[in-house]
């Protein structure tokens, strides 16, 4: 005999999905980035990531004034291959620094601790957070009576190890003001794009309690766009991954996927800069660390040790780094608070 269904909201299944104690996708052991891992995040591309931010964090500690008490806290860290790629690019600001990760795996703490006046780092956190799912309905009915209703996402557990359906629920829940809703109808033209967009209330309540905290910088570097329309129009937003290959069933094996959405940023706390990951990189000086990497490649190239193959390979790094079609086109947010 079943289980009978058990009905949860979307957001709780991806609860469940990745967090669960027992089965969680990062919690159970299965959700390792890296390159043996299930996907390649920046630092894991290899040190240049970490090196420009090690050169962004003296700009932002010299815009500081250089405090004598730095806090540096890599949100989401995974592995923690950021912190060890800042540690080896030795930063002015090394000297005043106090360089920690935060995250959910097992043995380590999500607590930000202490980070006034400093700064908090979170790559490929926010699109990991729960998400709700609305899917918007156009009511039938003469034109003028046609009002946008929405429904939302559940799923109900038909088998208490594998597999699970989705249910569609009319709700009166009013998005929040980012919802266009005027502009919605229009996208359901599109019949193979049913205008279902993710609702991150759960990210964007970890901006703002990570802002109440008091860091003088916030800098989230995640896949998505500026506008929630936009995801709602393109669809293809919902991503399951395990071992670099992308899933499609959310429902699935649960916890073997890691299931993420692209991030809707008109959804976060208004930043004070939004830009591309490569306008960011370029901001603080990745070019000029490449060229320094290929002339010191040139300088050994008859004898190359590890250091010099290091820097020819920033030549690589760089070119996944700023790709716009890849990690160059994801977005960067940067709070700025004033201290
Ligand atoms: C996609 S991984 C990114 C890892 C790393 N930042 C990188 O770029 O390689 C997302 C990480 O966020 C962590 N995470 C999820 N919820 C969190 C929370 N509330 N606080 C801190 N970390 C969290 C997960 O455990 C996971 O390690």
């Amino acid at each position: 005999m079943h289980d009978p269904p058990l009905r949860v909201r979307f957001d709780q299944w991806v609860d469940y999905c990745l967090y669960d104690p027992g089965i969680g996708f990062y919690r159970a052991g299965h959700g390792r980035s890296g390159r043996r891992g299930d996907f390649l995040t920046s630092p894991e591309v290899g040190p240049l990531f970490g090196a420009v931010l090690a050169r962004a964090l003296d700009h932002w500690w010299d815009e500081l004034g250089q405090p004598g008490r730095f806090p540096v806290v890599d949100a989401g860290s995974g592995p923690g291959t950021l912190l060890k790629a800042l540690e080896v690019a030795a930063p002015r600001c090394a000297a005043a620094w106090t360089l920690r990760a935060a995250d959910v795996a097992p043995g380590m703490t999500p607590d930000l601790g202490d980070v006034a006046g400093g700064v908090v780092l979170a790559n490929e956190l926010l699109d990991n957070l729960p998400f709700r799912v609305l899917v918007p309905v156009s009511a039938a009915g003469p034109a003028l009576d046609r009002r946008l209703r929405f429904d939302e996402v559940f799923v109900d557990r038909v088998d208490i190890d594998a597999s699970a359906v989705e249910v569609l629920v009319p709700t009166t829940w009013v998005p929040v003001r980012w919802v266009p809703v005027q502009r919605v109808p229009p996208l359901l033209a599109d019949r193979s794009v049913d205008g279902r967009f993710p609702v991150v209330e759960t990210a964007s309540a970890w901006v703002a309690a990570a802002l109440d905290r008091g860091p003088a910088r916030l800098v989230a570097f995640d896949y998505g766009t500026q506008t929630t329309v936009e995801l709602s129009a393109r669809g293809g937003w919902l991503r399951t991954y395990r071992r670099h290959e992308r899933g499609a069933d959310p429902y699935r094996q649960p916890g073997r996927w890691d299931i993420t959405t692209d991030v809707p940023f008109d959804q976060l706390p208004s930043p004070t800069r939004l830009e591309t990951q490569a306008a960011f990189l370029d901001r603080f000086g990745i070019h000029e660390l490449v060229e320094e990497g290929r002339a010191i490649w040139r300088q050994k190239a008859a004898r190359p040790d590890l250091h010099a193959m290091r820097m020819r390979s920033r030549v690589s790094e760089a070119d996944a780094l700023l790709d716009p079609d890849g990690l160059g086109g994801w977005l960067v947010a940067t709070w700025e608070v004033d201290q």
